[in-house]
């Protein structure tokens, strides 16, 4: 069965996506992300899927009022239970062909079952030499990750033992 690996969702920045600077809201763009990064991972897998990071979030240009926006999400790599899904904005004047890039970035979901439990995720194989590229900088992001979290654990686990514990507070 042949699985969608992108989506694009494409629709009109409202008035009310607006923020105090006449722009549009950065929360707006975040959810924007956030749906078609779903979309996509839940259309690959066939499963539902929930997120466990998002990260390198880059607001390159701002996005105005009545601009068309395109969201592009693509999946990028996939491990056993979890796939990548790189997030690309554009925005232009819908009387123009023209559009620029105005946000990137990179989502890793999880794919869950009925229980809430990891289940494996059909295999993603890069062809094309882009398609390769993204999912090198998928794996590189990963290993950052891993070891910059791995980093920062001891002074979140020390933040942690300076909250009351669940039962104090209440
Ligand atoms: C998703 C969840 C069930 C996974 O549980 P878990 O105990 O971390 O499970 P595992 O350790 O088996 O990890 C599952 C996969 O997630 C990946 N993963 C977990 N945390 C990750 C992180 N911070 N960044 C990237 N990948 C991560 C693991 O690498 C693994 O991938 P693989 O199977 O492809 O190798 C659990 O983390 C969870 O419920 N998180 C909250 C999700 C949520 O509420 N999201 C917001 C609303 S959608």
């Amino acid at each position: 069965m042949s699985r969608p690996h992108t989506v694009t969702l494409r629709f009109l920045a409202e008035p009310g996506h607006v923020n105090f600077g006449g722009k549009v809201h950065g929360g707006a763009v975040m959810k924007w992300i956030d749906q078609a990064g779903y979309t996509c991972a839940a259309g690959w897998t066939g499963e539902y899927c929930v997120t466990v990071y998002v990260g390198g979030i880059r607001f390159l240009q701002p996005i105005l009022v009545g601009e068309l926006v395109e969201v592009n999400a693509q999946v990028v790599r996939t491990g056993r239970t979890s796939l990548d899904v790189t997030i690309d904005i554009y925005a232009g004047n819908p009387r123009t062909s023209t559009m620029r890039r105005a946000c990137h970035c990179v989502m890793v979901f999880v794919a869950v079952d009925a229980e809430g439990q990891p289940k494996e995720v059909p295999t993603w194989t890069p062809t094309t030499p882009v398609e390769q590229a993204l999912e090198k900088y998928a794996l590189r992001l990963s290993e950052v990750r891993r070891s910059l979290d791995q980093e920062i654990e001891g002074q979140l686990r020390w933040l942690d033992q300076q909250r009351p514990a669940e039962t104090e507070r209440r």
